[in-house]
């Protein structure tokens, strides 16, 4: 039986502290390990954490301020940490083969380890981000090649969250009125432990998963920040609502019951990588894995007393709500939201000099792989596409299904969906976007930041490394 929703408070994951800060950098250290949470009331789940926590803790920079986060690993299998949305060097963009070898040895061979260019390391790894990027709501998370979906269900995300003075000069929503929201969806077992239906249990050698999951592994059970459909209790005042869809597969279609009266239910300021030009109206929101949408909910609208549930509208029984906040007080209200938020570079269609096709798509039955790029599975030695640094490009993406696509490295911009201007979720500066079926969407971007080979990527944890993937360099 599935536990009665709203009843867990909202936890909200403890913010690493660095243990060191000298001119250069902000240091911290991170030890993957196994653990047990408790997410369902009375039951203990293993679960693998950043610092044994699912979520892990929350990391908070400053724009161009760098971070150096030493992560250990003491897992029993190799893992690699992607910061999603950085801006980041090669050597610590998270290479889906460049492994992080189990501190306490490592006997089988990892497909990955095939990879003449991987860069191995054995225990720890100092992972460096410059954050030479504008403020945003980044996160971290595994990214093993193969086996990128079971190591983040187990729990391997976390934020990170980049702070910068123009952001921090608007009137936003600030400190306790402030949410990060990570949602997931979850199976679980009569003993606790999360269902993951793997093809191989040590997560070692053979990748993907059952038969019947080969299109995502979906869960009954909604947690936000690790905790079956939360509640919090809220001011009535306005919240920023910084929401993550860490889901593997899942993708949801926020609403709020009831909705406030006299007002749009959520006002978007940010996109995935950070402030939008200016604030945009939006009664629901869907949202698809790796998204995140910033947002501002004005809790002043509704009465004192009043229970508002983040509803799912694409989800079906347990999955139909996220969470619920309780308007509990009062509160004097500091903050409103101007209607600049920031100025984006304009890119448009006459800068790009090249435009490439990508197609996504499954994979004829039996070929083994299951999703495919451009018709071929991923291979660290194909490179797709050879940006040259600094160059504004135009990528077509075409889909069979729903796809989250994401490139590492490069802000981008919906230049159009299904042939027509970009939809009303596309606005601001993207990592990720979802492909709808029979749909065609092209991004531009700017190929700015570091020379090195990239990953992109269909952001369905099982699309992905059942083959869904492949490689960018830039020169
Ligand atoms: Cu969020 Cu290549 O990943
Ligand atoms: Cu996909």
């Amino acid at each position: 039986p599935l536990p009665a929703p709203f009843q867990v408070p909202l936890p909200l994951p403890a913010v690493l502290r660095p243990v060191a800060r000298d001119s250069g950098a902000d240091h911290y250290e991170i030890v993957q390990r196994p653990a047990t949470a408790e997410i369902l009331p009375g039951l203990r789940t293993p679960i693998w954490g950043y610092q044994g926590t699912f979520p892990g803790p929350t990391i908070e920079s400053r724009r161009g301020r760098t971070a150096i986060v030493r992560h250990r690993n003491e897992l029993l299998v190799p893992t690699v940490v992607h910061l999603h949305g950085g801006r980041t060097p090669p050597e610590s963009d998270g290479y889906t083969t460049d492994l992080v070898l189990p501190a306490g040895g490592w006997r089988a061979t990892h497909s990955g380890m095939l990879d003449p260019d991987a860069k191995v390391t054995r225990g720890v790894r100092d992972y460096v981000y410059p954050l030479r990027q504008r403020a945003a709501t980044l996160w971290y998370h595994d990214h093993r090649m193969d086996f990128t979906g079971p190591a983040v269900h187990r729990g391997l995300a976390g934020f990170h969250i980049v702070r910068d003075a123009e952001e921090d000069a608007l009137p936003l929503p600030r400190g306790e009125r402030e949410l990060p929201l990570m949602i997931t969806d979850r199976a679980f077992a009569a003993d606790g432990s999360m269902r993951y239906p793997s093809r191989d249990s040590t997560l070692s050698t053979v990748p993907g998963v059952e038969e019947p999951y080969v299109a995502g592994v979906l869960g009954d059970v909604v947690l936000v920040n690790g905790a079956p459909w939360p509640i919090a209790e809220v001011s009535a005042t306005r919240h920023r609502l910084r929401v993550l869809n860490a889901s593997n597969a899942r993708r949801y279609d926020l609403a709020l019951d009831p909705p406030p009266p006299g007002g749009p239910a959520f006002t978007q300021i940010g996109s995935d990588q950070g402030l939008l030009d200016a604030p945009r109206a939006h009664d629901h929101l869907p949202i698809a894995p790796a998204e995140r949408y910033d947002l501002v909910v004005d809790f002043g609208r509704y009465p004192v007393g009043t229970e508002v549930t983040l509803l799912n509208r694409t989800g079906s029984g347990s999955t139909a709500y996220v969470m619920r906040f309780r308007v509990a007080r009062r509160g004097a209200e500091d903050s409103h939201i101007p209607d600049r938020l920031s100025v984006l570079e304009p890119l448009n269609r006459t800068q790009a000099g090249v435009t490439r096709e990508f197609s996504f798509r499954g994979a004829p039955s039996g070929d083994g792989h299951g999703w495919l790029i451009g018709g071929q599975p991923y291979s660290p030695s194909r490179i797709d596409a050879r940006p040259r640094l600094g160059d504004v490009e135009v990528w077509r993406f075409v889909a069979d299904l729903h796809h989250p696509i994401h490139l590492h490295l490069v802000q981008f911009r919906v230049l159009s969906r299904g042939g027509r201007e970009p939809g009303p979720f596309d606005a601001g500066l993207k990592d990720t976007v979802d492909l709808r079926p029979g749909e065609a969407v092209e991004v531009i971007a700017r190929f700015d930041g570091y020379r090195g080979r990239y990953m992109f990527h269909c952001h369905n944890a099982e699309h992905e490394d059942m083959g869904m993937m492949a490689n960018f360099e830039t020169l």
